[in-house]
């Protein structure tokens, strides 16, 4: 959604600082940027737009040793310079940055328009800063402004402060993530870690409620009382090189280029080499007797995956989008789980359906990439992904490794008859994921249907998730129009819109019941003219029908569309590229979505 950064102790530097930490965070919005410095008075600077505009429209005033920025993606107010944060009080020596929604705004901000405050913007974020001036003339010092304009708010919110009489920002969160960066002589919070990862691995996650305080080189947080805290200092895994596009020409190419390496990081010490026995410590003891996934987009056609996976291993299991879960709920019992598949580990939908399980008493699972995630530190268990980071908006690797992921959780939750050779086509994966990687045709086909009027993905089974994935991902770097449906379903509907300008990418692996059937609904679509693309690994006589092939090697039912949303992946991005859109930051979209 949005992204905050702030820093204390960095002297001449911390405009540079700001800025670098800004586009370290783009991803997670990017209608607007602002900055705030203090130097005994505040100087700020915000601008609509990508962060490019901010950096050109920034001057030598900007100075001062503690500064705070924030990358916006709307939720009240349009992008606009006055929407931009920061948001200051109507003398200018509050600037507060904010992330989340403040659900009471309007009655706060009637309220102090009632006593004379003035605003600028159409924000919800905007009372925060007339908050804190009220409290100040009052006399309350900065720390005690900021709690008391804390404690008058309610909703969702992840918000820094900085204020001309003071050398400190101050911080707090609810619903919305921060942590505290910890470098020799200065102290950062954002976020998210790639804010800062240039300049510190050394990380402290604030929960909700907490309050942190940063002044040059030193931090310390406490509780809403005001009491100190034993906060323990972690250390990232991932490195600044990781977070840059190492010669790519977009993070979301780097980030499918770096599938073979996630996926044997998410594999490495779960899988016992000589028996291909699955032994993930985050599920040592499960045992329940039927499983819950929630998760949206992306995360959601995982979550779709392994629901079947679970199922053919014996085990009651569904799939709910997680912004539909609390609506009607499915019925639990007492060993039921409830995993959560979220990248992030941070996206509202999920946490609050995560939230609503553990209301009902059943146990949690949080499936994420983010060590320290709100996800991973709510849920009584988490398995990461390893995935490493994914700054791309549209997820690629984080997909490949969750359908892994679950594929592991599956393996360790019911024996199943097939469970070795599963394993054995998951260890032959990262391979194979490189091989379609050299060889793949995806660029030349984007070119053959760059002009079509939309697309459509059809798959069976395991291949039904990716030929959602398959549409997911055209549609949002593209923006063009682009359906996914079970491959059984076409003829009961979709059909009527499949026409000479409408390719079809089918799905087909095999040449059992399922692929025999897709070739079926293939001849359907052909004999429509529809132009058809397929993805096979050459068993079936699909290629037949197929005016364009994706070749993937030949691999377990399970593990095969893995292989098969590569294609898709590169197919989406060749299109994007060829049409010049904004591919790793997608108009509209944002990387964390941490509103309902
Ligand atoms: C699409 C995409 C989104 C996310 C969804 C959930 O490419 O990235 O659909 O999958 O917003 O995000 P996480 O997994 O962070 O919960």
């Amino acid at each position: 959604m949005c992204g905050i950064i702030g820093c204390a102790g960095r002297g001449d530097e911390t405009l540079d600082v700001l800025l670098d930490g800004l586009e370290g965070l783009e991803y997670r919005g990017y209608d607007s940027a602002g900055v705030a410095l203090s130097n005994g008075s505040l100087s700020v600077c915000k601008r609509e737009g990508e962060i490019r505009r901010l950096q050109q429209a920034v001057t030598g005033d900007l100075v001062g040793p503690v500064g705070i920025g924030h990358t916006r993606w709307s939720t009240h107010g349009p992008p606009s310079d006055a929407n931009a944060h920061p948001h200051t009080d109507c003398a200018g020596d509050v600037a507060v940055v904010h992330n989340g929604i403040v659900e009471n705004y309007a009655d706060l901000r009637a309220e102090l328009a009632d006593r004379g405050h003035d605003f600028d913007s159409d924000t919800d974020t905007e009372v925060v800063p007339h908050l804190i001036e009220e409290e100040l003339a009052d006399g309350a010092t900065f720390e005690e402004a900021f709690r008391a304009a804390v404690a008058r708010l309610e909703g969702s919110y992840a918000l820094a402060a900085v204020s001309s009489g003071s050398e400190a920002i101050l911080a707090t969160r609810h619903d919305s993530p921060l942590v505290v960066g910890v470098g020799d002589d200065a102290a950062y919070i954002a976020s998210d870690v790639p804010a800062f990862l240039d300049y510190t691995d050394r990380v402290v996650y604030l929960e909700d409620g907490e309050f942190a305080r940063l002044e040059s080189g030193s931090w310390t947080v406490s509780d809403a009382d005001g009491r100190l805290l034993d906060k323990s200092v972690s250390r990232v895994e991932w490195d600044a090189e990781e977070t840059a596009k190492s010669g790519y020409d977009h993070y979301m190419l780097k980030e499918i280029h770096e599938q073979p390496r996630a996926l044997r990081k998410c594999l490495r010490g779960r899988v016992d080499e000589l028996t291909g026995a699955v032994d993930v410590e985050a599920l040592d003891g499960l045992n329940p007797s039927s499983v819950q996934f929630v998760a949206c987009g992306t995360s959601y056609h995982a979550a779709l995956h392994g629901a079947s996976a679970l199922r053919e291993a014996g085990v009651h299991a569904q799939a709910f989008l997680a912004s539909e879960y609390a609506t009607a709920p499915a019925p639990v019992t007492d060993d039921t789980l409830v995993v959560g598949i979220t990248q992030s580990g941070e996206t509202a939908d999920t946490l609050s359906a995560l939230r609503e399980a553990r209301k009902r008493g059943v146990e949690t699972l949080a499936m994420t990439n983010v060590v320290g995630s709100t996800a991973a530190r709510e849920c009584d268990r988490a398995l990461f992904i390893r995935a490493g980071p994914e700054i791309g908006v549209a997820a690629t690797k984080t997909f490949s490794s969750q359908v892994v992921a679950a594929n592991l959780l599956s393996a360790s939750l019911a024996p199943q008859s097939d469970a070795r050779e599963v394993v054995e086509a998951l260890r032959d994966l990262p391979g194979q994921v490189q091989e379609v990687l050299d060889s793949s045709r995806a660029e030349r086909v984007a070119e053959q249907f760059l002009d079509s009027e939309g697309y459509f993905f059809v798959g069976r089974g395991y291949h039904h998730p990716v030929a959602l994935e398959g549409a997911l991902k055209l549609k949002e770097i593209t923006y063009k129009h682009a359906e996914g449906f079970p491959a059984g379903e076409l003829k009961h509907g979709p059909l009527a819109l499949v026409t000479e300008e409408t390719p079809v990418f089918a799905l087909v692996t095999g040449n059992g019941t399922e692929a025999t059937k897709t070739v079926g609904n293939v001849k359907e679509v052909e004999a429509r003219d529809a132009p058809v693309v397929t993805v096979t690994d050459g068993v079936s006589d699909v290629e037949r029908y197929a005016d364009a092939v994706l070749e993937i090697p030949e691999t377990h039912p399970r593990v095969a569309p893995v292989l098969a949303n590569v294609q898709l992946q590169l197919v989406a991005y060749h299109v994007a590229k060829k049409l010049g859109r904004s591919i790793d930051k997608p108009r509209n979209l944002a990387k964390s979505v941490t509103v309902e």
